[in-house]
């Protein structure tokens, strides 16, 4: 079998190549050029904000019932929010269900390192912090898990960022950030997670 010789080795020449010689109208061109240009700066961004900004998808995929979370011993509900682990960690867990996020207020130190993991109760939330890098879906069935640090004291906004439904542009709440001078640790964590 015959094959045609290629004018060019490298391959990407050799596509532009062959996009030059089809007739394209010159506007339609241009904005073929334009399209590529926006889609190459959103996949900049998305590598910029990976390799400089820390922002990640969940590290590992952690299943729980949404339906139980009443019943499970790390998400019931005299186990929310902030608690210390053995080895001094702070953890904050959070329920999202429609229309708010559970408990609905929290203090946490400034400069700290927290990590927060959420569950959803019902349907897919979200969840996003301005100016940190706290920014994940809360899929029903998954515990979604961040960490960050508050840069300084004051009050932070947590907004839910899924559509979850009619009263989603009212799901929000906030998180008091205090100095880390001031803030006193909660006691020792009960949960069996937690002790090891
Ligand atoms: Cu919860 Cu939108």
């Amino acid at each position: 079998m015959q094959t045609e010789p290629s004018k060019s080795t490298n391959p990407i020449r050799a596509l532009c190549d062959q996009f030059n010689a089809i007739h394209i109208d010159h506007l339609e061109r241009r904005w073929i050029s334009i399209s590529l240009l926006v889609i190459g700066l959103f996949v900049g961004i998305i590598t910029i904000d990976a390799f400089f900004h820390g922002v990640n998808p969940p590290s590992k995929v952690e299943t729980i019932d949404s339906a139980s979370l009443h019943l499970s011993e790390e998400f019931a509900e005299d186990n929310l929010g902030v608690s210390v682990n053995q080895n001094g960690e702070i953890i904050i867990r959070m329920v999202a269900g429609r229309y708010s996020f559970f408990p609905k207020h929290i203090d946490v130190p400034a400069e700290t390192q927290l990590t927060f993991r959420w569950v959803s109760m019902d349907v897919l939330h979200g969840v996003h912090i301005p100016m940190t890098n706290m920014s994940t879906m809360i899929v029903p069935g998954y515990v979604a898990e961040v960490s960050t640090q508050f840069p300084s004291p004051g009050e932070y906004p947590l907004l839910c960022n899924e559509y979850c439904g009619l009263g989603h542009n009212h799901m929000w709440s906030n998180i008091s950030v205090i100095a880390k001078e001031d803030w006193k640790a909660p006691v020792k964590s009960s949960i069996k997670g937690d002790q090891q």
